[in-house]
């Protein structure tokens, strides 16, 4: 029996809506992209076939249609009101909320508390959908609360957006969904840097590009931006048979539609509920995918919704809470630039002091020259600045109108000619600290100062690294202690660090402090205090045995990161094996991309590096933590991958694996000189010998072939590497005496081992330290091991 088109279009219909609410909204795909395009493109020709049998709801017309002249006006069946908006930050906004809505409720202190629903407040463009019979007619955005603009072109391109509503049993007759149009940061910056690759102008911020996206006449050019949503409550309703009672209910309603619903909601009980949300939001706030404008609170149940009514135009039963601005307008007082470890140079607008964020702010990164172009930032400017949790402050744009302007000679006092006062930026062609020149290479946003460790600002960045808390931890080595150390020529290299004596410390402060005529009076009159400076070498001490992970992230390799650091540390086990790994080995190991391995092996091709590394292994480093390389390398040291990871053109991972049948190991391939015994394609293996040919190519495979024998022989039997901890699950509690509780992970993980925050049946053992408690409690209640950290360290072998 062969389906008829009208049947097969049904079911495609339904297949590709619910493949696009598995991608789209629950974010857990269950077919492959290429099956969705493939019955989409199934769906579309049979709709050109049949015109007849397109609907409103096909995922079809998700692409876009005809340009429109004008957006058509939409009167709202339910008018769009807005809510209150609590100006004051503070816990005490929220408390005010609930004493408000009591008061109108006529609620005694003795009654039970109110329950709300606490949600987040979105930031970017409400919107109204509506749905007749399950199918999305139009979509409108707010407007002026009673009459808004057709957009339903430009909101079918959105998929997170249900053409047709889920449901196993009746849908309501009509459904207007409201919610708030909004863009994601990281595709915010996504499409920035596509438009600065293509020469354009770049997007302030989500929201304004959200919202113009929306408003596009060109439902192509909507479609370019990517945009989300998320669903926060309810226009006209017909016909809803079990419609919930409460605010919440109707959100997990909206959820079992396929709409998008925020996760971050709770129902709260009274004010208390809403000043611990606030607050958890609070804290989280930066670390959401999305910009949020402050949270909101509705009382939950519908009835009383209805109770407290409205005034004017706003609810009394809502209300929008804010956080502190993360944006604020001052000036320009200058343009300085920093120089960085790698000696990037950055520019840095100094501010006038601005209270954003929580914190005042003074100075602000402008990234790299385009950006100060592109932006045009130059000293006098009103700028808007922006501070958006721990990162650092950024200049998001220039109030043109205010910047200052002079007159110019050829105009009177009716028309004066002006220009701006101040030129535009330009970065400096020699570094500020060291005189060196700067060099910005081909294709490089960022400059650099070519001076390397002879620049004493790169010497004094490439310490701060090493030092920091989560490279190699040393206590107590501030950044005043390291400027001196560095320009009073008591450290050139890292290494330096371990050679230091009491002496030298109390002998860099007491000429530090004469240079900068600080002199502390108890000097003069002959006391010296040691304290700080016997602290700072036990600091240093304690340092020499970090984990290898923390190690190689401390050197400052370009592009190694915490994770990289940790991926060299698994998988290849010890200092002396990394640090003579060739780039083709390096780029088969897990998320280590080409550049990343070029930037390892280019930092120990360098023999000044190599040099440093002695220098500090000589030192007494050593990472207490070495092992042989992983067994799981065993695979990746497969000829065949190894062929592709070489870089070789047109070998690709198909032509390499025929390459490895008919050559087997490096060695021979390094023999290799006439086509005839590679058996390939004569273009890959034209390629191929070119390549060979290239200086240094075939000793490289030599080298590679012995590494490679070497390190399959380090390697542990597969199944004793599985760790000696694999398949258990510990829980750390308490403060350990030695090992910190990133440290205590590494170890276990490392040893194959799972760390988990709670005790349950399942855990395997408990780690206690200092003031351990309701776990280690649990723990005896359910007859788990215990253990010390010599335990755990015993357990490790
Ligand atoms: S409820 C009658 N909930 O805030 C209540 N609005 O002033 C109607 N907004 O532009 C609004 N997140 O787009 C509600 N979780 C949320 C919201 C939210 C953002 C926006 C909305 C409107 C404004 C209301």
């Amino acid at each position: 029996m062969t389906t008829s088109p009208a049947d097969r279009a049904t079911e495609l219909r339904q297949l590709l809506h619910r493949y696009a609410h598995e991608y789209y909204v629950l974010d857990t795909p269950t077919v492959p992209d290429a099956e969705y395009d493939r019955l989409y493109r199934e769906l579309e020709a049979i709709e050109v076939a049949h015109p007849e049998l397109k609907t409103p709801d096909s995922p079809t017309l998700r692409v876009g249609g005809a340009i429109l002249p004008q957006f058509e006006p939409v009167t709202h069946a339910v008018p769009m009101l807005s809510i209150r908006t609590e100006t004051d930050t503070t816990a005490d906004g929220a408390l005010a909320f609930d004493a408000s809505v009591r008061r109108e409720l006529g609620l005694a202190e003795s009654d039970p508390p109110v329950n709300y629903a606490a949600e987040l407040k979105f930031d970017g463009l409400a919107i109204n959908l509506r749905y007749e019979n399950g199918v999305l007619v139009q979509a409108a955005t707010r407007g002026d609360g009673a009459t808004g603009e057709d957009v339903t072109q430009n909101i079918r391109t959105i998929r997170q957006i249900p053409l047709r509503l889920d449901s196993v049993g009746a849908v309501p007759g009509i459904l207007e969904v409201r919610g708030e149009v909004y863009m994601r940061r990281d595709d915010f910056e996504k499409l920035n840097a596509r438009q600065r690759e293509r020469g354009d102008k770049t997007f302030v911020n989500p929201r304004n590009t959200a919202a113009g996206a929306v408003r596009q006449l060109d439902p192509a050019m909507a479609a370019e931006r990517p945009l989300s949503f998320f669903a926060y409550g309810l226009g006209e309703v017909v016909g809803w048979d079990d419609m919930p009672l409460t605010h919440s209910g109707l959100l997990d309603a909206l959820a079992g539609f396929g709409f998008p619903v925020c996760v971050e909601r709770v129902v709260a009980q009274g004010g208390d509920g809403l000043v611990a949300f606030h607050h958890q939001i609070g804290a989280k706030r930066d670390t959401l995918p999305f910009d949020i404008d402050g949270v909101v609170y509705k009382v939950d149940s519908l009835n009383l919704q209805r109770e407290l009514g409205f005034r004017t135009r706003e609810p009394r039963w809502a209300v929008a809470h804010k956080y502190p601005a993360q944006e604020a307008l001052t000036t320009v007082e200058a343009i300085n630039v920093q120089v960085g470890r790698t000696g990037a140079i950055t520019p840095v607008a100094r501010l006038a002091p601005v209270f954003v964020g929580g914190v005042t702010v003074t100075n602000a990164t402008l990234h790299n020259e385009d950006e100060v172009r592109r932006k045009d930032v130059r000293v006098g400017d009103t700028v808007i600045v922006r501070r958006a949790g721990d990162v650092i402050p950024e200049v998001v744009g220039v109030v043109l109108e205010r910047r200052p302007m002079e007159d110019v000679p050829g105009g009177d006092l009716f028309n004066p000619v002006q220009q701006p006062k101040y030129t535009p930026f330009e970065l400096p062609k020699t570094c500020p600290v060291c005189g060196s020149h700067v060099v910005r290479e081909e294709g490089e946003a960022i400059a650099r100062c070519s001076g390397g460790l002879f620049c004493s600002a790169q010497r004094k960045e490439a310490i701060r690294h090493f030092a920091g808390r989560r490279m190699m931890d040393i206590e107590g080595l501030g950044e005043r202690y390291i400027d001196n150390l560095v320009e009073l020529d008591y450290v050139h290299g890292i290494a330096d660090l371990y050679k230091l004596t009491l002496e030298d410390f109390l002998e860099m402060k007491r000429r530090g402090d004469e240079r900068d005529g600080i002199t502390p009076e108890t000097v003069l009159a002959g006391k010296v205090t040691t304290k700080w400076a016997e602290n700072l070498l036990a600091g240093i001490d304690a340092s020499k045995k970090p984990l290898l992970a923390r190690f190689m992230f401390a050197l400052g390799i370009r592009h190694v990161g915490e994770s990289t650091a940790k991926t060299l540390s698994d998988w290849l086990g010890s200092v002396a094996v990394i640090r003579r790994t060739p780039e083709a080995l390096l780029r088969v190991l897990p998320d280590i991309g080409g550049a990343v391995a070029e930037s390892i092996a280019d930092f120990f091709d360098e023999p000044k590096n190599q040099q440093a590394l002695d220098a500090l292994l000589a030192a007494g480093v050593v990472p207490q933590d070495e092992h042989a390389p992983s067994a799981k390398l065993r695979d990746k040291l497969d000829i065949a991958t190894l062929y592709a990871a070489l870089g070789v053109p047109k070998l690709t991972e198909t032509r390499s694996r025929q390459l490895a049948e008919a050559v087997p190991s490096l060695a021979a391939l390094a023999a290799i000189d006439s086509a005839s015994a590679i058996g390939l394609p004569a273009d890959v293996a034209e390629s191929l010998l070119g390549w060979l040919d290239q200086p240094g190519h075939r000793e490289h495979l030599l080298t590679l072939d012995a590494l490679r024998t070497e390190l399959l022989a380090a390697m542990p039997a597969q199944s004793a590497a599985e760790g000696i901890l694999a398949g258990k699950t510990l829980v750390l509690t308490g403060t350990l005496p030695t090992l910190s509780r990133d440290d205590a992970t590494a170890m276990i993980e490392a040893a194959g081992g799972k760390v988990s925050g709670s005790v349950s049946k399942k855990t395997h053992y408990v780690v206690a330290g200092e003031a351990a408690g309701s776990k280690l409690a649990k723990a005896e209640e359910l007859g788990i091991p215990v253990l010390d950290e010599d335990g755990l360290r015993a357990l490790l072998g």
